[in-house]
């Protein structure tokens, strides 16, 4: 099998001039790309001292850091406020007993605190567990329990939907109000450092498959270095760069490309509270000059949507953009050329991965409908059921060399998860399928299991149907992506009653609401569905979720 989805659209041409890329790809070596920071020397690291603190000793202490954003106006920071905030924070944690390798959630909204306590947990050498704002109560305490975490930080608000006695390890929270209130100066060269070897625990982002709850995704500290070096190549930072991503750091996107990767490159970035709505984004990135944002598919699109908005602001500020999470379609790449004047460049990696992998240099052409190549000092494979390589243009398993410095040092407590990644020798195996043109250009081809991609969050189908079957309602449910034109995929459940149950309309948002009040708003299906029976296997009666998902897609087509 092979495609040629963008054959018929030209390749938009690269800008060398504009960029730190050097041609490298020949003689790349991660090893060159540690002398960037101080670990190259000492064989120690802290990625939040690289992060921050590293710049305030190198004499950039009064450059901005960050721009807050939010109804009220703009609030920003120079890195030695951050620096010092961070201490503030870090002391308070060492206070409360926190030790190298614990885990210590954040539970924020985006805002400068979130990023602050984060670096902070990371600083006295624990692990930094942040979670998504809009987490309610279930998934919040399947992610702590997972992993025994001891500490929270959060707000008087996000708090009330903490469910603390479920969560024994939970030992204390501390609130941003109240370290808000605490006088205290934060001046404290580096003793709050705790410097540590390249392999211990950093972050942990939890992230769904196909099959059982979430999985705790590791990554160490090493992963500073894939972060500065995709930081400069392919985010393309430079000094007076301002940086926005609209990702929060509950996602990895948000941690490593909204605060990692701009910030050991000592860029300003913009931090904006609130959901997306397309005047706000067009405002903020007029009047704070953005030249970097990193956004995603389903964002695009919707400010495509809106036809000549555009036009009513000045984005002339702007010189590189970025794509993640979803397949970016061919003709959102030639509306932001023509309308925007500016090439979208996308990116292709995972929460595993820690960093990129398939990327779209700013030198480089880019082929609309491609991911775009490997980065340098990345091989990619495209595999079959042998996990042998396949030739140029033939659908299979798109693979990765591994190691490499982003990648996951562990799946939390489960070393067979973790195994079932690498089961081809020397080969991290994605779970994407692709193929790849005679240049290297990676094409997107779907995924080989039931992942649903609803606006770039990637949702697990077991998670939401274990959820619909705790309503008292539910007898059955199978969870599906629906191919929907802005956001992708959308979920969608196919649900069987319990006897005395009717369908309704009423039962069905009553069930809807359910699931968005016990998990979280991005994974309750958008559609529900009350069939009468589901389609199972014979043999163990599982859901098939792929019978489910055809169907769907044969409708549209009818459709369309
Ligand atoms: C899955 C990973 C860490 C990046 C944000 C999402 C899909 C990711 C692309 C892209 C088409 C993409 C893949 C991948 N994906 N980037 N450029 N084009 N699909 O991270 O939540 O771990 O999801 O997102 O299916 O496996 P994630």
């Amino acid at each position: 099998m092979s495609s040629n989805v963008s054959s018929h659209i030209d390749p938009i041409e690269g800008d060398f001039h504009l960029t730190n890329y050097q041609k490298t790809h020949d003689n790349f070596s991660w090893e060159d790309a540690k002398k960037l920071l101080s670990y190259g020397k000492t064989g120690k690291l802290n990625a939040a001292y690289e992060t921050i603190d590293r710049h305030v000793d190198e004499g950039y202490g009064e450059k901005i850091a960050l721009h807050y954003v939010d109804e009220n106006g703009t609030k920003s920071l120079t890195f030695r406020e951050v620096k010092a905030e961070t201490d503030k924070y870090a002391q308070i944690l060492k206070e409360n007993g926190v030790k190298k390798g614990d885990r210590v959630f954040v539970f924020l909204p985006k805002t400068a605190e979130c990023y602050i306590a984060i670096l902070s947990v990371i600083k006295v050498g624990a692990i930094a567990g942040p979670l998504f704002e809009a987490f309610m109560e279930d998934a919040i305490k399947d992610r702590i329990n997972d992993c025994t975490g001891s500490l929270l930080i959060t707000d008087h608000e996000l708090v009330k939907r903490v469910p603390q006695a479920d969560i024994p390890s939970l030992e204390t929270i501390l609130y941003v109000e109240d370290i808000a209130k605490e006088d205290r100066t934060g001046n404290h060269g580096n003793e709050l450092v705790e410097w540590v070897d390249p392999e211990d625990g950093l972050i942990i982002h939890y992230t769904s498959g196909s099959t059982g709850k979430p999985k705790g995704v590791l990554h160490a500290h090493r992963s500073t270095v894939h972060h500065i070096v995709t930081g400069k190549w392919v985010l393309d930072i430079h000094d007076e760069d301002v940086y926005w991503c609209t990702s929060h750091p509950g996602w990895v996107t948000g941690s490593v490309y909204g605060l990692f990767a701009p910030w050991l490159n000592r860029a300003t970035i913009v931090i904006q509270g609130g959901r997306f709505k397309a005047e706000n984004w067009y405002q903020l990135m007029e009047d704070l000059k953005v030249t970097i944002w990193y956004s995603a598919p389903t964002a695009f699109r919707m400010l495509m949507s809106q036809g000549d908005l555009h036009e009513k602001y000045d984005l002339s500020s702007l010189r590189h953009v970025l794509s993640v999470g979803e397949p970016l379609n061919p003709e959102v790449i030639t509306w932001a050329h023509k309308k925007l004047q500016v090439r979208i460049h996308d990116t292709w990696w995972m929460t595993e991965t820690g960093g990129h992998l398939i990327v779209n240099l700013p030198s480089e052409k880019i082929k609309p409908g491609s991911m775009g190549r490997a980065f340098p000092g990345i091989e990619v494979g495209i595999l079959n059921a042998n996990g042998e390589k396949l030739p140029a243009g033939e659908v299979g398993q798109l693979a990765v060399k591994a190691p490499w410095p982003g990648l996951m040092k562990e799946i939390w407590g489960n070393e067979d998860k973790f195994k079932s990644y690498f089961i081809y020798e020397g080969w991290y195996i994605s779970g994407d399928l692709a193929y790849q043109d005679e240049e290297g250009h990676v094409f997107f081809q779907g995924r080989s299991d039931d992942m649903i991609n609803s606006a770039g969050e990637r949702i697990g189908p077991f998670e939401v149907e274990s959820k619909l079957i705790e309503h008292p309602a539910v007898a059955e449910a199978g969870v599906v992506g629906k191919p929907d034109e802005v956001r992708g995929e959308i979920v969608k459940a196919f649900i069987t009653l319990r006897p005395g149950f009717l369908a309704s309309d009423n039962l069905k948002e009553e069930i809807r609401l359910f699931v968005r009040k016990n998990l979280s708003a991005h994974a309750a299906p958008r559609e529900i569905e009350i069939v009468e029976d589901l389609p199972k296997t014979k043999i163990s009666g599982k859901i098939l979720r792929r019978q489910l998902k055809a169907l769907e897609v044969e409708k549209q087509a009818v459709k369309s």
